[in-house]
């Protein structure tokens, strides 16, 4: 018997918590960053409701249509150049999921070190310090991407409604009042308003660069988590009464609205602070809690937000799990606990060489970048878009009209068929010209 979910809000709930994770927070806010802000919020918004939000549904119905795993899901009545399209979407799941977990376990290593009172430094240069010196160290990343994979692995385990659900229903609301919590409390620090000013009032002249578009487009695909076969193989596990449509908005505009928060809790943060807002990737693990060691309570503040870093992490990090262990159990009849095993080792050696790349092997890098970063630019900004190309091509041009309608709930409506032509032209053809552009931009 295939798995199904509880219900249609365990279902959207556990997507949120897909959607939601280190792309919301530790990534939003640095790209933000370093893209100026409020303008890059803008062209950030639209590659969602114009590019995300139609693949989102594409893969949503592709995947019901389905109701098996991502590889399945391109083959029924498909030619021999779709039988193994899926794959594009699973390796991307799998690579993302490899240095993810390295993330994760730098967020969960600072949980840790916010509690026992070792991450607090005397000084701005001792956070520098301090993270450098964990992630530089040895084999300790290791142990911690290690830690997340096992949290996740466990929770994967017990399967669609008994583990992934269950966990995500009661941390999902939960992380989202603390993300309120901590941007109420951010605004009202004495000039976090210019934070605020910097992610809500743009700055036009942003929009003449345009890396801007390339990266407003990998971190759209990026946060909402398409390209990545996730949504196909959550929503093979869906029943007929979910309306596509709806539960696509609700996790977008979900997904949208935890980032814009989280903005929120951080940039007015650095601001009040003298913070850098473009730091880079180190934002969140050495301008913040710098920030947090100078507020009233920040102990207690800094080691809450790294708890809703880690969690948020975790609740993405099953879902990444989920696509390649959905292939193995429907295609290769393996048990789910032998899938989850074998997908969480392999998962692990791979995401060795990104655990490494600031320590044992930081002198290796590939034009200039750092072997994790290396990983995350080549997934997000090019393994992503072209996943989302083949899904968008399939469902839109290879899929009959109409079926492409029903199976997204749409039928033949007007708002139906802007969404197949979103899919047939729009969407296709920005993907198409952002990754040629890329390339020269850079
Ligand atoms: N969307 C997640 C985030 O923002 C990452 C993710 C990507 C999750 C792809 C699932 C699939 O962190």
């Amino acid at each position: 018997m295939r798995e199904h979910w509880g219900s249609t809000a365990g279902f959207i709930v556990a997507t949120i918590g897909a959607a939601v994770g280190l792309g919301n927070i530790w990534r939003f806010a640095y790209v933000t960053g370093e893209n100026g802000g409020a303008a890059f919020l803008l062209v950030y918004l639209a590659c969602v409701a114009l590019i995300g939000l139609p693949l989102m549904i594409a893969e949503l119905a592709l995947g019901r249509r389905a109701s098996a795993d991502a590889v399945t899901a391109f083959q029924p009545g498909a030619g021999p150049l779709w039988r193994h399209a899926g794959w594009a979407g699973v390796v991307a799941a799998g690579l993302i999921l490899s240095y993810y977990a390295v993330i994760a376990g730098w967020a969960l290593r600072y949980v840790f070190g916010a509690a026992t009172g070792g991450l607090w430094q005397a000084d701005a240069a001792g956070y520098a310090a301090y993270f450098e010196g964990f992630i530089g160290h040895g084999m300790e990343p290791v142990l911690w991407q290690a830690a997340m994979l096992a949290a996740a692995a466990l929770v994967v385990s017990g399967g669609i409604k008994d583990g992934i659900e269950r966990l995500n229903r009661w941390l999902m609301p939960l992380l989202a009042v603390i993300v309120v919590l901590l941007a109420a409390f951010a605004v009202t620090l004495p000039g976090g308003m210019r934070g605020v000013a910097f992610i809500l009032s743009p700055d036009w002249s942003a929009l003449s660069r345009p890396a801007v578009y390339l990266n407003a487009l990998g971190q759209a695909f990026f946060s909402l988590g398409v390209g990545m076969a996730v949504f196909i193989t959550y929503a093979g596990y869906l029943d007929r009464r979910t309306s596509i449509p709806r539960a696509a908005l609700a996790v977008a505009a979900g997904d949208t609205a935890f980032a814009i928060v989280a903005g929120l809790a951080i940039f007015p943060a650095v601001f009040a602070f003298g913070g850098d807002p473009a730091a880079g990737p180190k934002l969140a693990f050495i301008t913040l809690p710098q920030v947090f060691a100078q507020m009233t309570g920040g102990i207690v503040i800094g080691l809450v937000f790294f708890l809703l870093l880690a969690a948020a992490a975790l609740t993405s990090m099953m879902s990444l799990l989920e696509v390649p262990v959905s292939v193995l159990v429907h295609r290769w009849q393996l048990s789910r606990a032998r899938a989850v095993t074998i997908v969480s080792l392999a998962v692990f050696l791979a995401g060795l060489p990104s655990a490494l790349s600031y320590g044992l092997l930081r002198h290796w890098s590939i034009g200039g970048l750092p072997l994790l970063d290396l990983v995350d630019q080549t997934t997000s900004n090019i393994l992503l878009p072209l996943a989302g190309l083949v899904c968008a091509v399939f469902v839109g041009w290879r899929l009959k009209p109409v079926v492409a309608l029903t199976n997204a709930d749409l039928g033949m409506t007007g708002v139906g068929w802007i969404w197949l032509w979103l899919l047939r032209i729009v969407v296709p053809a920005t993907i198409v010209v952002i990754l040629l552009r890329s390339s020269a931009w850079r």
